[in-house]
């Protein structure tokens, strides 16, 4: 019998993932790069556990025992197979849960994923690049196997065997970076980001203008921002990226919609604030749904947060409203208010916020009492 567990979290794109050249492969047509959030928040943790005495692999997510056939998943257990270095042929046992709520709309396959890999990857032995297997399930998921800031190499190989995600620089690189992500109150079902990427490539004419001309420069300069630590020019070209993926999205026929009036108004007060202090100091970024995810420096939360909270006043008690790293001291300045051109929203228009950092990458839990499974391989 052997076990492993450990944490991976979600991560936010700054230059998005768009639209595959493979759909089975899960191969993109551009390179993208995000941060990894810390592990603090926003995990997956996943228990494996193989034995002599299981007689069939299964999953448990979330509570809820699921199919194992799943394609995807499927995928991923045959090509980790395919690449162990020790002949363990036992049934598979595999349990995640994340600390999160599914219903919030934050990508959680790219957090599940990672961790499934990595928990396999260790009882596998399988040392090489393991980014590659976390691709298969979730494209995304390859670049939370890493840490810090991470690109993912679009690759040319029709195998994919170079589709794969390198570290940029570690969290340590940034140290003053964080992260809000601010939970919009949403009840509509969205559009899978699988279906909506691949309405856009098959009929979006401005993917084309994004993929041929637009990316290639900006996904250079993106890199070197941060490398050389340049806030406003990381902040203006995540802002963009981010609205040109909506509106090759809107692009598509029938369009592609993310977001809702919430988020165009979280996209006018970010730069209605940045006007307002004369200079870019928070980036707003949008995935396939309407939260936003702000990328912003340690030294501005205490005044954006006074900021936001004047614009879009909580619901709900601040205790349930802020989730995440305790804040310093907010700022509430009223001249600062007065210099912001946007309405105030009513109470509520905002679920709740999340407060975090940029962080290290997956880890394991080495004390048994974390496994989510029992000795008998079912969950605890
Ligand atoms: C908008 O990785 O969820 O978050 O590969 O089909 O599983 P599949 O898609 P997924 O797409 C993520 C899209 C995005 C942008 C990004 O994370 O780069």
């Amino acid at each position: 019998m052997c076990t492993v567990t450990c944490l991976a979290s979600i991560n936010i794109a700054v230059i998005k993932y768009w639209g595959k050249r493979d759909e089975v492969l899960i191969l993109p047509v551009n390179d993208s790069i995000s941060a990894t959030l810390d592990t603090d928040h926003l995990h997956a943790k996943t228990t494996v556990m193989t034995s002599s005495t299981f007689k069939e692999d299964r999953i448990w997510l979330n509570g809820k025992e699921e199919d194992i056939k799943n394609p995807r998943l499927q995928n991923c257990l045959t090509q980790i197979r395919k690449r162990a270095r020790n002949s363990n042929q036992w049934k598979v046992h595999i349990c995640s849960e994340n600390n999160f709520p599914t219903a919030a709309g934050l990508a959680s396959s790219a957090a599940g994923y990672a961790c499934l890999v990595v928990a396999l990857a260790k009882l596998y032995q399988i040392e090489d690049d393991i980014t590659s297997l976390a691709r298969s399930g979730s494209g995304s998921a390859c670049r939370s196997v890493m840490g810090g800031f991470v690109k993912w190499c679009m690759g040319s190989e029709s195998n994919g065997a170079d589709s794969i995600a390198k570290q940029i620089v570690p969290a340590s690189h940034w140290p003053e970076m964080r992260i809000l992500i601010l939970v919009v109150n949403d009840t509509k079902k969205k559009i899978s980001s699988s279906i909506g990427m691949k309405r856009t490539i098959e009929t979006s004419d401005l993917m084309q203008h994004r993929i041929k001309h637009v990316l290639p420069n900006r996904v250079k300069i993106i890199e070197q921002a941060i490398i050389e630590k340049d806030f406003k020019t990381f902040a203006e070209h995540t802002i963009k990226d981010s609205n040109q993926m909506h509106a090759v999205c809107l692009d598509a026929y029938p369009p592609v919609i993310y977001m809702n009036d919430v988020s165009h108004t979280i996209i006018n007060f970010v730069h209605a604030y940045n006007e307002a202090v004369n200079e870019v100091k928070v980036a707003y970024t949008f995935d396939a749904g309407p939260n936003a995810t702000l990328y912003l420096l340690e030294e501005n939360v205490p005044e954006f947060v006074g900021v936001l909270d004047h614009f879009f006043p909580p619901g709900i008690n601040l205790e349930q409203y802020r989730k995440g790293l305790t804040f310093k001291e907010v700022i509430n300045s009223q001249e600062l208010f007065n210099k912001i051109n946007t309405t105030r929203q009513a109470p509520g228009s905002l679920k709740y916020i999340i407060y975090t950092k940029v962080g290290n990458g997956p880890k394991y839990l080495e004390d048994p009492n974390d496994h989510l499974l029992n000795k008998e391989g079912l969950p605890i």
